[in-house]
């Protein structure tokens, strides 16, 4: 690893850390919705953007020069090539019911805040309801805490364990549901786990064989693309496309190309 990737890193860790701590206590003394979004059901609560501006504020101090790109205020861009991509809460909805599978997702890209051209160098995903931290810098592996990680070996799409997810929109939901009832009969089974960023630190932990989401928003991925990738995952869309809001995949790269076909003949893009 760079020194350069191994600093992003150390301070992608330490500012999860520090954000993963404020909202789980935040959960303990009561979470109420602040918001609604792009529906009723896309809520965002007082501790969403209380660590959005925590987040924000440390990385302003020790990177003033680097832009930022974050769910719940305006992006800034920076004058280093380096942009801060954040999700202050993934699986806000786990949130606010007591799920313990929400994370805070941060990850350092180079270029464009673009997921379509970005470079990911950097990333954390921390879980702090299961206290689990997943990081990741661009060509020095894929990590849980300190054990390395890699991704499942290969299996053939019928004993593939697929994640998934919906998007807030309720016409949206209805064609994402079709493409599932196609799926499901030729898989082993699917789960909906409530969070993009810890569905792809799944897939790099073994934990899930693949995942799939049409909709992402780039906080969504970037930080959980570097950490499957890392472990040995093909992290793209159809046809060498790369992981973006109009399909991010993931899995190993023989599941991927059993998968990838079978998506589209469901027609996962119109989705
Ligand atoms: C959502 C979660 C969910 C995914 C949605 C995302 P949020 O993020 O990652 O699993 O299905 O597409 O919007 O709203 O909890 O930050
Ligand atoms: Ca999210
Ligand atoms: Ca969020």
């Amino acid at each position: 690893m760079t020194h350069a990737n191994a600093e992003l890193l150390t301070l992608a860790r330490d500012i999860s850390l520090r954000a993963g701590a404020l909202i789980k206590q935040r959960r303990a003394e009561g979470v109420e919705v602040a918001q609604t979004k792009s529906a009723p059901e896309d809520i965002v609560t007082h501790a969403d953007q209380e660590s959005e501006a925590l987040i924000r504020s440390l990385l302003a101090e020790a990177r003033p020069n680097d832009g930022f790109f974050g769910e719940e205020s305006d992006a800034t861009s920076g004058s280093s090539g380096l942009t801060w991509v954040v999700d202050p809460i993934d699986g806000t909805v786990n949130y606010l019911y007591g799920i313990p599978a929400y994370a805070v997702s941060i990850a350092v890209v180079e270029g464009e805040p673009d997921p379509n051209t970005w470079s990911a160098l950097a990333a954390a995903v921390y879980n702090p309801a299961a206290d689990e931290l997943f990081t990741a810098a661009a060509g020095a592996g894929a990590f849980l805490g300190e054990r390395r990680l890699q991704v499942a070996a290969a299996v053939q799409l019928p004993l593939a364990l697929v994640g998934t997810g919906f998007s807030y929109n309720s016409a949206r939901r209805r064609k994402q549901a079709a493409v599932v009832q196609g799926l499901i009969e030729q898989v082993r089974d699917i789960r909906r786990i409530g969070a993009a960023s810890l569905d792809l630190c799944g897939v790099a932990a073994g934990r899930l064989d693949a995942y799939y989401e049409k909709g992402l928003k780039p906080w969504d991925h970037a930080a959980g693309a570097l950490v499957a990738q890392e472990a040995g995952a093909r992290v793209q869309g159809l046809n060498g496309a790369a992981a973006s809001n109009a399909l991010t995949i993931a899995a190993e790269p023989g599941l991927f190309e059993q998968l990838a076909p079978v998506l589209d003949g469901l027609n996962v893009l119109d989705a």
